[in-house]
């Protein structure tokens, strides 16, 4: 395939919320650091507006408020429009082409089986009140928007590896159905464990905004002190400052293990050379639950200061962030219309590319006459 040699990134978010720390060390981050490489021949990040709708039919005001919001997290995190298109895709009518196309070639009892799927099946009550057909299948259409762009790398939180699955086994049944087509993508995932999955503040798996315990992007110092001083629990056994402490489930360790470097410890608690040593006096005891929280307020804002920065400098010019969306989106539109293109012609249903068919109609007719 011409594409093969290329390395090609496409990832995504759905714009229902602000995007939270938990997107930051999760992918933000990595996202950020991809780009600046240097080894990527095209980095595409998709505003999935299409897929936010799956569950939210009744609500499309609150992916169009959102839109803005995830775009100024994008920008104010160091994503540059100038290395990394972002684009949305409800404006991208490739997308939808190739989802009704891909569709059969899957199974609903395939789709059944998607984990990640079938847990937001039930925190949406959707398995009393009746399942949208469309979101019951959003993982077709995800498989659209990775092969669209010709996407090989797929860099993304470790509950959407079902969906990457998904994708390949599309690819790889286009590909034996049609001929060669499409290209089969990988998806990275966080190395680092902890990074995987932050939990909320509050301990519980996972940032989610109907829990308030999300520290985002665009939260202010106030509130990051707020949230950590009023919602963390740290060693329920710790009770003294001199009695040992447990630093396994405590959440601001938690936090730190995936957020501090020793460059904090030189900045902000130059007690310790890092964060080993910091857990030692912890379990030793001795270190009190005050100074661990005062620290971690110390690491936070210092990674979500220059983001406040940047973003308040894009809240004061959203035309031109309305310009970065739209020139975003109009090189996507060609990139995906190429890609649905080819897949167009790998299927023969290219019918008006060209007049070719008149002469293999002519034919079939005399054909059927003898
Ligand atoms: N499903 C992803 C999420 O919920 C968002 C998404 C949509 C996506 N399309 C994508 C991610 C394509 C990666 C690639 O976070």
């Amino acid at each position: 395939m011409s594409e093969g040699q290329k390395q090609i990134i496409l990832t995504g978010d759905r714009p229902t919320g602000r995007l939270h720390l938990g997107h930051y060390v999760g992918s933000l981050k990595r996202r950020v650091e991809l780009q600046n490489s240097g080894k990527f021949d095209e980095i595409n990040i998709l505003i999935a507006d299409d897929q936010a709708l799956t569950d939210n039919a009744d609500n499309p005001g609150k992916i169009r408020e959102n839109i803005i919001n995830v775009v100024l997290d994008y920008l104010s995190v160091g994503l540059d429009p100038e290395k990394t298109t972002i684009c949305v895709q409800s404006a991208l009518p490739a997308l939808h082409a190739l989802t009704f196309y891909y569709l059969n070639l899957v199974t609903t009892a395939r789709l059944s089986r998607n984990p990640t799927v079938k847990a937001e099946i039930q925190m949406r009550g959707f398995a009393d009140e009746g399942l949208p057909a469309g979101f019951f299948t959003y993982p077709v259409s995800q498989a659209a928007d990775i092969t669209a762009f010709d996407a090989t790398v797929v860099p993304v939180g470790e509950d959407q590896l079902p969906m990457i699955e998904q994708t390949r086994e599309i690819v790889e049944k286009f590909n034996k159905t049609y001929g060669e087509t499409l290209v089969l993508p990988k998806a990275m995932i966080p190395e680092n464990e902890t990074q995987r999955r932050l939990p909320g503040v509050d301990g519980k798996a996972k940032m989610s905004k109907s829990l308030g315990n999300c520290i985002y992007l665009s939260d202010d110092a106030k509130t990051v002190k707020k949230q950590v001083n009023g919602k963390m629990f740290t060693d329920p056994q710790h009770l003294r400052i001199e009695d040992p402490g447990h630093t396994e489930g405590n959440v601001v360790f938690t936090y730190l293990d995936a957020l501090c470097t020793d460059e904090h410890f030189v900045r902000y608690l130059p007690d310790y050379a890092n964060l080993e040593e910091m857990k030692e006096h912890y379990r030793r005891g001795g270190l009190g639950d005050g100074t661990t929280k005062k620290f971690l307020i110390s690491v936070l804002n210092d990674i979500l200061d220059p983001i406040r920065t940047v973003r308040a400098h894009w809240e004061n010019d959203i035309d031109t962030v309305y310009d970065i969306i739209q020139t975003g989106t109009a090189k996507a539109v060609e990139r995906t219309n190429a890609t649905l293109a080819r897949v167009r012609k790998a299927m023969r249903i290219n019918y008006f590319e060209d007049r070719s068919i008149v002469k293999e109609w002519e034919r079939l007719l005399r054909e059927a006459k003898q």
